[in-house]
């Protein structure tokens, strides 16, 4: 057998080793890894010595705004930012116009999806006015579904309780994985008013309008909810360390949940709203370096199993805004994020393997693509990245792929960079090039685990079973 690819000289790195070995990839998928000399012969080769191959990232969280705010970004440009950060899959958030909530606008996206450079699952809204489309969305093609408890960008309203209740018993028995912007609707709805009402429009305005309880009381309520009906929850941008406990309650009940945090929140502390201003308004916010020392420990115990980025493109005008509420949320990430933590893992803060797991192996499996995905194992899909460990390089927002490229991130000095990313074995990126003619290349993605069918709490409480019921007397 003749093999594509044959790539020699590097450590592979999984979550759970590392070791010598070459890769021979074929028709998309890697054929073997092993010893050189028992390589197939290969149509092409690529010496990789000195190098580490990783499993190419999956981000769980990006924003990629078409249809609806072409402006901010656009699949290709989305999806090239990916490539270049080594990234080789993306899940892709509904707040877009029209938001993902019927199968219709899910269509409107899988058509804007056909320029992408990497693969990508779609998330279908879950929202009070679209109970009666999550079916047909799951049909249509949806990877999982996101739900907004809290105000964000494109102020999709945040559904009441017994909506959401309503949506995790439908999806639940699907098996797909419920994402939640886990905020407070309504406490920070009213702290902000109070602030403004203040005459505060500074940007630690945002901060103070956001605290924990904002965010703790969201995801205990989303994980009681989940426990009550089987559900499968993704906590997304855990900021605060008082997250950590209803997580770790959660977790130890038995509740299917898996909860993420970003590069800025691991990063950044309060100094940057006065080193940032309006750049640095995200939700939920960058908060106290004491968050960010307690994110670190619940990334080490495993109680965050992700790093994803939150990729949230705005345009500079949009960012830059003397009033802070006037500031879009949220910055470009997708294409940082490997730098960035690959420069905690040279720091010794996190070892390879823990950032294979964090960054793929556990997108992979919560979201039921392992290992299809998120491994290097003979029969995978060849979604891998070179990386160069000893790399310096210096971010430069003006180079980075994404259409609006604020990052706070900017002239940050990072060590570690991917070289090169395939995507089915495909080169998107190559010798840090984008591979143009990749664009289109990228395909959905789609649930292929099969996944024990979970059981809700009190089977006899759920509201099909509650209609279904005869009054006893
Ligand atoms: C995101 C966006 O711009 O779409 N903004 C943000 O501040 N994180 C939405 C979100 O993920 O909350
Ligand atoms: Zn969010």
């Amino acid at each position: 057998m003749i093999a594509d690819l044959v790539i020699s000289g590097a450590t592979i790195v999984t979550d759970t080793a590392q070791f010598s070995a070459s890769i021979a990839i074929k028709d998309g998928a890697i054929l073997a890894i092993g010893d050189a000399a028992a390589m197939p012969e290969a149509k092409e080769t690529l010496d990789a010595t000195g190098k580490y191959i990783l499993p190419g990232a999956i981000d769980a969280h990006v924003h990629f705004r078409e249809p609806g705010y072409s402006h901010k970004e656009t699949w290709e440009t989305g999806t090239a930012s990916a490539a270049m950060g080594g990234v080789t899959t993306v899940f892709e958030m509904p707040n877009t116009k029209p938001p993902t909530g019927t199968v219709e606008a899910l269509n409107l996206k899988l058509k804007a999806a056909e320029s992408a450079y990497v693969d990508f699952g779609i998330y279908g809204l879950l929202g009070e006015s679209n109970l009666d489309q999550l079916e047909a969305l799951i049909e249509g093609g949806v990877a999982g579904f996101k739900c907004f408890m809290g105000n964000t960008f494109a102020n999709l309203p945040s559904p009441p309780t017994g909506a959401i209740l309503e949506g995790f018993e439908i999806i639940a028995k699907h098996g797909y994985r419920i994402a939640l912007h886990a905020e407070n609707a309504s406490i920070m709805a009213r702290r902000e008013t109070k602030l403004k009402e203040a005459g505060r429009n500074d940007p630690l305005a945002h901060l103070a309008a956001r605290p924990p309880v904002v965010a703790v009381e969201a995801v205990a309520r989303a994980a009681i909810l989940a426990e009550w009906t089987g559900a499968r929850i993704h906590i997304l941008h855990v900021s605060s360390g008082d997250e950590l406990r209803p997580l770790r309650e959660a977790k130890a009940r038995g509740v299917d949940i898996t909860a993420e945090t970003c590069p800025h929140y691991l990063l950044l502390d309060e100094h940057a709203y006065t080193e940032m201003g309006s750049l640095i308004r995200v939700n939920p916010p960058v908060r106290e370096k004491s968050h960010q020392d307690q994110l670190w420990a619940g990334v080490r115990d495993r109680t965050i199993d992700m790093i994803a980025t939150d990729h949230a493109p705005h345009s500079a005008a949009e960012k830059h805004k003397d009033d802070i509420w006037c500031a879009d949320c949220g910055f470009t990430g997708v294409e940082t994020q490997m730098p960035l933590m690959l420069t905690q893992v040279s720091a010794g803060r996190m070892t390879l393997n823990d950032y294979v797991r964090m960054t793929s192996t556990a997108p992979a499996l919560a979201f039921g693509l392992y290992p299809r995905k998120g491994a290097l194992l003979p029969g995978s899909d060849a979604d891998l990245v070179v990386i160069d460990m000893d790399r310096p390089e210096t971010v430069d927002s003006a180079r980075l792929q994404s259409k609006s490229p604020s990052t706070p991130f900017d002239k940050a000095e990072v060590t570690g960079m991917p070289i090169h990313t395939l995507v089915r074995g495909r080169f998107v990126m190559k010798d840090r090039t984008l591979m143009t003619d990749a664009r289109g290349h990228g395909l959905s993605v789609r649930r292929i685990q099969r996944m024990p069918t979970p059981t809700p709490k009190n089977l006899e409480h759920t509201t099909a079973a509650i209609l279904a019921a005869k009054p006893s007397r």
